[in-house]
Parts: structure tokens; C-alpha cells; sequence
């Protein structure tokens, strides 16, 4: 019955194609939740090893994840699989019931699963999102006065400049990828963040070559080899083959800035910050510990809000009433509800971080079933976001949705929650905010004629595959 509501809805097999007035048909079950006891009792659970039948499942979750799961979720309201590398069983959860009871718990009993994240062969494991418990508390509180709101807001300059730049050489008539401009701005924003290279302050040879590094291995990693190389890599808390490979020169690049910048101590941005750092017993922090560091807040930042600039368009261009709604707001009086709105739909409707992590070290009741101590919970953004009952017309784009509803974090969660919530959440939205009304304000957008593009996965994101391709017809 439920999988017919759902065939019924997506035309072929493709959630992303889905008719607008289709309902996702996930099935709501029993929302309660709770630990089975309140102190780990399971040591981590050895890897799940590749068998016919993991590789089967982890195949259809690496290569179709949003089909696998808006399908699986029509049969039962707890999906369970066997996924190579994860610990133990892997479950999915969609619920907002279930999910809060593994957000608001005490971290100790559902940490962050960053022991098997895909990124971690990428960005070390010593950084604020590979680490758990003590270190995890420690360098999440030394990095969180850079993020917070007023912080955030003391890059709109920055932010504002890196947006003009892009947009003065966007060219006119030509189909453009939207997720390469906004690299473009999110890498400027970074590096004044991070590296404290602003305008006043010209990047030395080591921090150009850092960018020009970054900006390779970010291509490279759209390269299918790279999809291979992820699996491989599930396996391993060290880099090997083509990741390895690939990440030789940023690394030599990253630790040449950072030996340079140890000479001239002092500035206000992270890598400063970093820099000066000491903890309890007075011991500084070692380059490899400021290197996993930097690499994730290079590779979590930037990613992520340049692709949430590519859906936003590509959603927006393909809805041509709203378009030309939304634009004539953000020219009539800066539109700021509206872009906002806009905002939080797109993440709603393709949110580039889809799943995130947890492992449970204490059994677990979700709704009447007992799931294992040792369990891997992946939180699944995207079909949350897209329940019937949360979300009338849930794949229909609706730019006016958040309008006069304020968004909950407990159905609307782009940025994940708990103690892990995104630590760029308010440079994330400072940056969005910007870039989205500057390029409604100053350029006439074309969709590019075909229908919407298909989610790719790359590590841990969701990205349009052809990077959101638009026309400017005009610039004004
Ligand atoms: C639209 C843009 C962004 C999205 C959608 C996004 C999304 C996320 C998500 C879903 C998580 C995991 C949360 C969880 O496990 O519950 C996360 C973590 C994180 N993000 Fe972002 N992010 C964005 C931008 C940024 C930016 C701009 C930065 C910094 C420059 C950043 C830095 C981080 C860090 C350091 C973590 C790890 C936090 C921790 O484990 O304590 N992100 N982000």
C-alpha cells in the first residue's frame, strides 16, 4: 500500500524527479525513543567486513542513496543495514522523535561516529569533527567564539567583496556552473577567516599555493575514481591509494603555511588562534594537529555552502513565477524574509549534508524496537525533511515555505544538532544570505533547459552533478 503511494509520486525510480503533488509515503510509526540504560555498555563494535551481501547494501547507499532510502522508508519506519566499515549494524532514522532522543543525549552514550566517517581518512583525526568526548569538548569550546554570530558577522566585508569579485566576472550568455562561483567565494571567505588574507594583507607564495592546492584536490575529488577510492578508504583511518595521492600536495602546502606563519605570530584569524593555543599543562598544539584542523574547516566550509548556492539557483530557475517573485522582492527592498525563506527551503529540499552520524554505545528503544548496543544511527536529513506530516507537498519547491512558518530545529535540520550542530552555521548563513541576494540583485538568471539535475554523492555532501548550471541573460 505505502510503496504504491510512493511509485505513484516518483516518476521512475528517481525521488529528485518526483512529481511536486506526490506524497514521500515514509511511514510514521511510533515517534518515542529512549536509551535502554544511561551508561555505555558496549565497547566499539569491530568494522562490518565485506561480504556479498554489505557490499550489496553499501553499493546501493553510495550510489543510490536518496532512491534507496525514500524507497526503503515506504516499507518500515526502521531501516537496517549492513554497510562496510561502519561498526557494527548501520540503522536509519527519519523520525523527529528518534532523532531527538540521540541528539539530546549524553554525548558519551551516542557520539559522533567520526570513527567511521568517510572524511576522516581526508582530514586526520585530530580535529573538532573527528574527535569525541574530552578533546572534542575542548577544541569545539577554543573554536567556538570565531563562529558565533557577531563573529560571523565581522566577515560581511569580506564576504560582500568576495561576492562582487565573483559576480564582475561572471560572463554574460554563457552557461556557467553556479557551485564554481560560490568555491570562488566561499575559498576568499576561508581564507580571510582562517588565514586571516584579506585585502589589506597580500597571501604570501605558501598560502596561494594552499588555495591553488585546495581548489585541485576539491576537482579531483569529482573524478569516479574518487567513488572508488571512498569505499576503500571506509576501511582505513589512514589515507591510501588515489586519496593518498591526491592528498600529498595540499598537505605539503598546508604545513609550509603553517611553518611560515609559527615566524610571525599574532593575528586574529583561526590559524592564529590555533597557533597560540596551549592547554592545561601549558603544551601547544602540534602542526599535525593544526593541519587535521585547518583541513576541515577548509574542506567542511567550503564544500558544503558553495553547493548550497548551486541548489539554491538550481531549484529557483527551474520555478520561474518564484524566480521572478523573489527577484523583484530583493530589487524592490533587499527582500530580506524572502531570501531567508528561500534559503532554509533550498536546504530543506536538497540538503548537501544528507545523513549524519552517530554510534550508539547503549541499546536503544525507537518505538517498540530494540536496536544493539554497538549500532550505528545515520540520521537521514534528507528524509526528514521531506515527511508528509511535517511537510505538506514535500517535493514540490516552495520559496515562500518558511514565509510565515519559523523553521524548528527539530524538523528543519541542514546543519545536523546536539553537541555537533555545524560549528559554521552563522558564517555558513552570513555567507549564504549575501551571495544569494547579490546575485538576485545584480543578474537576470536562466535555467539551463533540462530537468533538475541528479544529487551526486562525494564524501559526506549532496551536490547538483552538474554543479547548477544557470545563463545570465543580464547583469544589472
Ligand atoms: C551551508 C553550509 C554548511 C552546511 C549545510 C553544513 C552542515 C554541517 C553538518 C550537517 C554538520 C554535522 C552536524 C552533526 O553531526 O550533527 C557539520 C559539522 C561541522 N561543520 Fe558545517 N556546514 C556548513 C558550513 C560550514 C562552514 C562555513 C564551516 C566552517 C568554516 C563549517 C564547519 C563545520 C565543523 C567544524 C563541523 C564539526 C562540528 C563538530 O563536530 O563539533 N561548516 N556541518
Amino acid at each position: 500500500m505505502t510503496s504504491t503511494i510512493v511509485r505513484a509520486g516518483l516518476s521512475g525510480e528517481h525521488w529528485y524527479l518526483a512529481d511536486p503533488d506526490a506524497m514521500s509515503g515514509i511511514i510514521v510509526g511510533n515517534s518515542t525513543a529512549r536509551p535502554l540504560s544511561d551508561v555505555p555498555t558496549a565497547a566499539a563494535r569491530p568494522l562490518t567486513a565485506l561480504t556479498p551481501r554489505s557490499l550489496r547494501e553499501s553499493l546501493r547507499l553510495v550510489l543510490r542513496q536518496g532512491d534507496t532510502l525514500f524507497h526503503d522508508a515506504a516499507q518500515t519506519s526502521l531501516l537496517r543495514y549492513r554497510v562496510i566499515g561502519a561498526a557494527g549494524r548501520t540503522v536509519v532514522l527519519s523520525d523527529p522523535g528518534h532523532i531527538k532522543s540521540i541528539m539530546t543525549v549524553d554525548p558519551a552514550i551516542a557520539p559522533s561516529a567520526t570513527r567511521t566517517s568517510p572524511l576522516r581518512p581526508i582530514i586526520g583525526s585530530q580535529s573538532v569533527l573527528t574527535s569525541i568526548g574530552e578533546r572534542h569538548k575542548r577544541q569545539r569550546a577554543m573554536l567556538m567564539p570565531h563562529f558565533h554570530g557577531r563573529a560571523a558577522a565581522s566577515y560581511r566585508e569580506a564576504i560582500e567583496r568576495a561576492t562582487s569579485r565573483a559576480i564582475d566576472g561572471w560572463p554574460v550568455g554563457e552557461v556557467i556552473e553556479l557551485a564554481d562561483l560560490g568555491q570562488q567565494i566561499t575559498l576568499d571567505v576561508i581564507m580571510t577567516a582562517i588565514f586571516g588574507i584579506g585585502d589589506d594583507r597580500a597571501s604570501t607564495p605558501a598560502e596561494a599555493d594552499l588555495r591553488f592546492q585546495v581548489v585541485r584536490l576539491l576537482r579531483r575529488s569529482t573524478w569516479p575514481v574518487a567513488t572508488a577510492a571512498q569505499l576503500v578508504n571506509a576501511r582505513n583511518p589512514e589515507p591510501v591509494g588515489f586519496t593518498r595521492w591526491a592528498l600529498k600536495p595540499v598537505d605539503a602546502a598546508m604545513y609550509r603555511v603553517i611553518t611560515e606563519r609559527r615566524k610571525s605570530l599574532g593575528g586574529n584569524d583561526i590559524l592564529s588562534v590555533l597557533l597560540d593555543a596551549r592547554d592545561s599543562s601549558g603544551a601547544a598544539l602540534s602542526d599535525d594537529e593544526i593541519r587535521d584542523e585547518l583541513m576541515t574547516l577548509v574542506l567542511a566550509g567550503h564544500e558544503t555552502t558553495s553547493n548550497t548556492v548551486a541548489w539554491t539557483f538550481e531549484r529557483l530557475t527551474r520555478h520561474r513565477e518564484q524566480y521572478l517573485r523573489v527577484r523583484e522582492q530583493v530589487r524592490a527592498d533587499g527582500g530580506a524574509d524572502v531570501v531567508e525563506s528561500l534559503i532554509n527551503e533550498s536546504m530543506r529540499s536538497r540538503p548537501v549534508v544528507p545523513i549524519v552520524a552517530r554510534e550508539l554505545l547503549a541499546p536503544w528503544d525507537f518505538g517498540g524496537q530494540r536496536i544493539d548496543a554497538g549500532t550505528v544511527a545515520l540520521v537521514s536529513i534528507l528524509l526528514l525533511h521531506h515527511r508528509d506530516e511535517i511537510y505538506s507537498r514535500p517535493f514540490a519547491f516552495d520559496s515562500e515555505r518558511f514565509l510565515q512558518t519559523r523553521p524548528s530545529p527539530t524538523t528543519l535540520m541542514p546543519f545536523g544538532g546536539g553537541n555537533r550542530r555545524c560549528l559554521g552555521s552563522a558564517l555558513a548563513m552570513a555567507e549564504l544570505r549575501t551571495v544569494v541576494t547579490e546575485i538576485l540583485r545584480r543578474v537576470d538568471l536562466e535555467t539551463h533547459e533540462r530537468p533538475g539535475e541528479r544529487p551526486r554523492h562525494r564524501n559526506v555532501t549532496m551536490i547538483p552533478n552538474d554543479g547548477g548550471k544557470v545563463r545570465a541573460v543580464a547583469k544589472v
